[in-house]
C-alpha cells in the first residue's frame, strides 16, 4: 500500500540509481541517465535563466545560486556553459576518454569547462550528500563551492551555513523527494534573507509542506499552472505502474501526462509576496517559448 504523503513510500517503487550518484567522475551517471532520456536540466535551464535575470537588479550583478542535489554539477554546466545533458553525455562517451583514470579526467574536464564559461557573474554553490560527485563538480570548476551535507538530518553544519548565508536563489531538479521541508527549513534558517526557491518536482511528490515551511520564512509559493516538464522515461513497466498507483492515491490522473511513458515534473517558485503580486509567475515566465501545455522532446 503506497502512502502518497510519505516520500520514502513514494520512492520505494522508483528505480534506484544510488550506485552512480557518488563516483569519482560522472561517466556512470551519464551512461545510465542517457538511456532514460534524462532531460529535466535542459527543460529547467531557460526557466532558471529567466528567474536569475529577474533576481538581478542590473545585468552585471552577481547572483549566488544554491543548486540543491547538485550531483556532479549538471545544472551548473547548463547555466554557466550552455551545455545540454545530451552534449555532456556525448562528451563523457568520447572514445578518447575510455579507460582514462578519474584523476586524469578531472584535469581534462577542468580545461573543457573553463573554455566554455559564459556568465562570469553567476556563482553556483552546490549541495549534495554525494561527496565524490560534489568534489568532482568543484574541482572541474562547475561549482564555485561544493557543500556536502544532509540537511534532512537537521540544521546546517556551521561551514555549510556560512557558505549559504548570502544565497540569492535555491534551484533544484530531480531532488525534491530525496529532500523535503527539513532541508528547506535548514537553508532558510542559515540565510540572512530567505533566498528565492525554484523547484522542479515530480507530480507524485506533494509540495505543500515545503511551501508551508517557506511561507513561515516570508515567501509565497506559486505553481506554474498548465505546464508539465518531462523528466525522464520510466525505467520499466513496474516503475510506471508504481507511479500510476501513487498518483491515483493523490487523486491525480496518470493518463493526463505519464501515460506517454515519461515522469512529468511541475515547477514551484517561491518569492516575496510583493513580487508575486507585482508580477505573477506565469507573467514572469511568459517570454519563454516553453510555456506550452506539453513540452515535446526530440
Ligand atoms: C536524480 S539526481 C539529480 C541530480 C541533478 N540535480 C540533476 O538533475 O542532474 C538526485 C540527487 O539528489 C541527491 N540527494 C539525495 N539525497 C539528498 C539529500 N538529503 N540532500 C541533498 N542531496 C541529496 C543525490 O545524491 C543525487 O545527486
Amino acid at each position: 500500500m503506497i502512502d502518497a504523503s510519505d516520500f520514502t513510500s513514494v520512492n520505494s517503487g522508483k528505480a534506484s540509481f544510488d550506485d552512480v550518484y557518488n563516483r569519482p567522475d560522472p561517466r556512470g551517471f551519464f551512461r545510465v541517465f542517457e538511456k532514460l532520456d534524462y532531460s529535466i536540466p535542459d527543460r529547467a535551464c531557460p526557466v532558471f535563466r529567466r528567474l536569475i535575470e529577474a533576481r538581478r537588479n542590473d545585468p552585471e550583478e552577481q547572483v549566488r545560486i544554491l543548486d540543491l542535489g547538485c550531483s556532479y554539477g549538471v545544472n551548473a554546466a547548463e547555466l554557466k556553459c550552455g551545455l545540454t545533458v545530451d552534449e555532456l553525455a556525448r562528451h563523457y562517451r568520447r572514445a578518447s576518454l575510455e579507460g582514462v583514470a578519474p584523476e586524469d579526467l578531472l584535469r581534462i574536464d577542468r580545461e573543457f569547462f573553463q573554455e566554455q564559461q559564459l556568465d562570469p557573474n553567476l556563482v553556483v554553490l552546490g549541495l549534495d550528500v554525494a561527496d565524490a560527485a560534489v568534489r568532482y563538480g568543484e574541482e572541474v570548476g562547475l561549482l564555485d563551492r561544493g557543500l556536502v551535507a544532509n540537511l534532512e538530518a537537521g540544521q546546517a553544519p556551521p561551514a555549510v551555513a556560512e557558505a549559504i548565508r548570502e544565497s540569492d536563489m535555491v534551484i533544484s531538479t530531480g531532488c525534491v523527494g530525496y529532500v523535503g521541508e527539513g532541508t528547506f527549513a535548514a537553508i532558510a534558517d542559515a540565510a540572512d534573507e530567505t533566498p528565492w526557491v525554484a523547484s522542479f518536482v515530480l507530480r507524485m511528490f506533494p509540495y505543500d509542506a515545503i511551501a508551508e515551511t517557506l511561507a513561515g520564512h516570508g515567501l509565497e509559493t506559486e505553481k506554474l499552472e498548465g505546464v508539465t516538464f518531462r523528466q525522464r522515461r520510466f525505467y520499466d513497466d513496474e516503475e510506471a505502474e508504481h507511479v500510476r498507483k501513487t498518483l491515483a492515491a493523490r487523486g491525480i490522473d496518470f493518463d493526463e501526462h505519464e501515460a506517454d511513458g515519461w515522469y512529468h515534473a511541475e515547477l514551484y517558485v517561491s518569492r516575496p509576496p510583493e513580487l508575486v503580486t507585482a508580477e505573477p509567475l506565469d507573467q514572469l515566465l511568459a517570454p519563454i517559448a516553453l510555456l506550452q501545455p506539453r513540452l515535446e522532446t526530440a
